[in-house]
C-alpha cells in the first residue's frame, strides 16, 4: 500500500529541493445530525484516520506554489493576485485569501498536498484541504490563531471561493477531532464536548456509492434558503427564534398552513433531527449502541423523504444494511446526492457485509462500491519528517 506521507514528502523534495514542515489533516465522519449545522442544531462528527498530508516551506519570493499530488496538477500565483478559479484551486486560494482579508501578511511558500481520502464522497476532503493549509500557514507564519478561529476562516473560505454555503461541522471536526471520540458540536454556540465512541465489537464502515450527482452544490444552497424561509415564518408566527427551540412536530404543525409544502417538509426534518441528535447523545452516554443505531436509520428516512437529499443508490445501500444482521445503524452521510453511507458493523460479520454489499450493488447498478473501515482520529497535527 502506498505510504502517502512519504510520497508527498518525496515529491516536495523533487520539486523544491528543501526540507518541508509536514502536517496531517483528516477527513471526517458524522454519526448523526445531518444538515443541521447551518440550522443551529447539534451534530456528532469526528475526524478519521484518512486524510491529506501537507509538505510546506517558505520560499522567500512573492509566489505561492502548489502541487496537488493526486491530480498531478500545479498552481503558481503571486500573493497579490488571488482570484477565484475552479476545482481544488478555489479551496487553497480561498484559505489564503481569508488570512489576507484578516490583514495578515502572507509570505511566499511552496506546498505539496495529497492523501488517501476519497473525493466527493461525503467525508469532506474539502475541509481536510482547507484545515491543513490554514493550520500550517498559521503555525509557520506565527499568526497565533486558535483552532476555532481557523475553522471559521476555512468555513468563510468555502463560502467565498468555491461558493458552497456550508455550515461549520466539517471544518470544526477536521480541527478538533480526537482519537476514539466523537464531538457533540453545538453549532449555535460553536462549542463542543467530547464523547468516547469505542465499541470493541463494532467497526465504522463507509460504503462509497461512487456516484456524485451533479446537483449536490446547488441543491445544498437551496436547502439552506428553504430552511431560512421556514425559520422566518416560524419566528413571525410563534415566539420561537431558532429551530432548536421547537420541542415537537405539533409545534411546527401549528404554522404548517403558512408554509409552502416543501419548506414545511424541510423544517419538519430539521426539527426532528435536532431532537434525534440530542436523544442519540443520551444513548451514547448510556453506551446503548442498539438504540443509537435505530436513530441513524430514522435519520436516513428523513433525509430521503423529507429533506430529499438521498438518491436511489444511497437508499439501496442503506436498505441492504437495514436487512443485514450485524449492522446496528446506517445512513447516508454528509451533503447527500451520492458519496458514502456510514455503517456500524459488528466486526465478526464485517467481511461478509463488505463482500455482499459490493456484490448486490454491482448487480443492481453496475458500479463498484468501495468499503472503508475508518477509525476516529485526532484533528490536524504536525508529523515527524524522519
Ligand atoms: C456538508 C457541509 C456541512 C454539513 C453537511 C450536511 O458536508 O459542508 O456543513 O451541512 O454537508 O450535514
Amino acid at each position: 500500500m502506498m505510504n502517502y506521507k512519504n510520497e508527498v514528502v518525496r515529491k516536495f523534495a523533487d520539486l523544491f529541493s528543501k526540507k518541508p514542515d509536514v502536517y496531517f489533516s483528516p477527513g471526517r465522519i458524522n454519526l448523526i445530525g445531518e444538515h443541521i449545522d447551518y440550522n443551529d442544531g447539534y451534530v456528532m462528527p469526528g475526524a478519521i484516520n484518512k486524510g491529506v498530508w501537507f509538505a510546506f516551506a517558505l520560499n522567500n519570493t512573492d509566489q505561492l506554489n502548489f502541487h496537488a499530488f493526486d491530480l498531478r496538477e500545479n498552481l503558481s500565483v503571486p500573493i497579490n493576485s488571488l482570484k477565484k478559479t475552479g476545482g481544488w484551486k478555489n479551496y487553497v486560494l480561498g484559505v489564503v485569501n481569508e488570512f489576507v482579508k484578516d490583514g495578515k501578511e502572507i509570505k511566499g511558500f511552496d506546498c505539496v498536498f495529497g492523501g488517501d481520502i476519497p473525493k466527493g464522497a461525503g467525508v469532506s476532503s474539502s475541509a481536510a484541504v482547507e484545515g491543513g493549509l490554514a493550520m500550517v500557514i498559521n503555525n509557520v507564519m506565527n499568526f497565533g490563531y486558535d483552532r476555532k478561529h481557523l475553522a471559521l476562516i476555512c468555513q468563510r473560505a468555502e463560502h467565498d471561493f468555491p461558493g458552497v454555503n456550508c455550515g461549520i461541522m466539517d471544518q470544526y471536526a477536521n480541527l478538533f477531532g480526537k482519537k476514539e471520540h466523537v464531538l457533540i458540536l453545538d453549532c449555535k454556540a460553536i462549542t463542543h464536548e467530547y464523547l468516547p465512541f469505542y465499541f470493541p465489537e463494532y467497526n465504522i464502515i463507509l460504503v462509497n456509492s461512487n456516484v456524485h450527482h451533479s446537483l449536490a452544490d446547488s441543491a445544498y444552497n437551496q436547502r439552506r434558503r428553504e430552511c431560512d424561509e421556514g425559520l422566518k415564518i416560524l419566528k413571525q408566527n410563534t415566539g420561537v427564534n431558532s429551530f432548536r427551540a421547537v420541542e415537537s412536530d405539533e409545534q411546527l404543525r401549528a404554522v404548517k398552513n403558512q408554509m409552502d409544502e416543501t419548506v414545511y417538509r424541510r423544517c419538519l426534518f430539521v426539527v426532528q433531527e435536532i431532537l434525534r441528535t440530542k436523544k442519540a447523545a443520551q444513548f451514547l452516554r448510556n453506551r446503548d449502541l442498539e438504540s443509537f443505531g435505530k436513530l441513524m436509520f430514522q435519520t436516513h428516512e428523513g433525509l430521503s423523504n423529507l429533506y430529499e437529499v438521498s438518491c436511489e443508490e444511497l437508499d439501496f445501500l442503506v436498505n441492504f444494511s437495514a436487512g443485514f444482521e450485524g449492522v446496528a445503524g446506517a445512513r447516508l452521510m454528509g451533503g447527500g446526492f451520492g458519496g458514502c453511507t456510514i455503517n456500524l458493523v459488528e466486526k465478526k460479520s464485517q467481511e461478509e457485509f463488505m463482500q455482499q454489499i459490493g456484490e448486490v450493488y454491482k448487480q443492481r447498478f453496475g458500479i463498484d462500491a468501495n468499503c472503508y473501515e475508518v477509525a476516529l482520529a485526532d484533528g490536524v497535527h504536525s508529523c515527524d519528517t524522519n
